[in-house]
């Protein structure tokens, strides 16, 4: 992306999933629109860790956004290797991935107590800071979130993508050869903000990154009263690599309009009586 994009603009640039071993992810097709939205059924197509430092590692330093890095896997132990693996390359912080939908059902983020297991055993693998990723498919995200939390989480993400399909009526065939993948942008953006304000409201102090839909100014200004302090931009860099700039001018912008002196006076301060 620092070919493309405008690194300069963001807190903060979230790497790809690694895992311990490469996964080979699914095959073609893997994404597809829907709607505004965006089906992708990538499988976490990664080389694995050790492949992944040897490509990347040298030149973390050198980019200008500091990197997270992100850790999946099968187990809680896979979790730990592979976040030792990435706090050793040098990222300021680990985002735990336990929400990714193309796993074939194996959805961690919706058992709160192996969340909790995966969480402790990479919180006490790495000394940088540890957020825990959940899933919108969760029927009690709040559960989710609090055990996460008990076990360690510094943050949540809130969310990934959500559970999606597609059939091409031509071909009868699905539009991702998973069938089953993740639906993200502008529709994801009001599930994931339900999230947000259930966390919030729940465990006010935890802190929490808003995702899912974030196109404009506007939707950065709304997940910051639903009770994010912080909010990440995924699916619409697709069509617009530079939309990190263009957001952030527009939050400026509106943050005048509203008078508001510093972001961080919106945090959480949406009227939900
Ligand atoms: C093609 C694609 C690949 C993704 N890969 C990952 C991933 O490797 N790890 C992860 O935690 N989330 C992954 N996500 C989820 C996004 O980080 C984000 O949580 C989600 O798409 C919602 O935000 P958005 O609507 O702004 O994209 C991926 C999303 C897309 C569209």
């Amino acid at each position: 992306m620092d070919g493309v994009a405008d690194l300069t603009a963001y807190g903060a640039a979230v790497a790809k999933s690694v895992s311990v071993e490469p996964w080979s992810g699914r095959p073609a097709p893997r994404v597809a629109p829907a709607g505004i939205g965006m089906l992708n059924g990538i499988g976490i197509q990664n080389p694995g860790i050790d492949h992944w430092r040897r490509d990347h590692e040298s030149r973390l330093k050198d980019l200008p956004v500091p990197i997270w890095g992100s850790a999946v896997g099968h187990t809680a132990e896979d979790f730990a290797r592979v976040a030792e693996g990435l706090a050793a390359a040098g990222v300021t912080a680990i985002e735990i991935n336990l929400s990714c939908p193309n796993l074939d059902g194996h959805l961690i983020a919706l058992d709160p107590s192996l969340s909790a297991k995966v969480t402790s055993a990479v919180k006490s693998a790495v000394d940088v800071p540890v957020g825990a990723k959940l899933s919108p498919n969760a029927i009690d995200i709040a559960s989710v979130a609090s055990a996460c939390a008990e076990a360690g989480a510094d943050w949540v993400v809130l969310t990934n993508t959500i559970w999606g399909a597609g059939i091409d009526v031509e071909t009868r065939r699905p539009v991702l050869s998973g069938v089953v993948g993740g639906y993200s942008g502008p529709p994801l953006k009001p599930i994931a903000m339900r999230c947000v304000i259930e966390v919030h409201r729940a465990m006010p102090d935890l802190p929490i990154v808003g995702c899912g839909g974030v196109v404009s100014g506007t939707d950065v200004v709304e997940y910051l009263l639903a009770g994010a302090s912080a909010v990440g931009i995924g699916t619409v860099h697709f069509a617009e690599p530079r939309a990190g700039r263009r957001i952030l001018r527009e939050v400026d912008r509106l943050c005048r309009r509203l008078d508001v002196a510093r972001i961080g006076d919106l945090i959480g301060k949406a009227d939900l009586s």
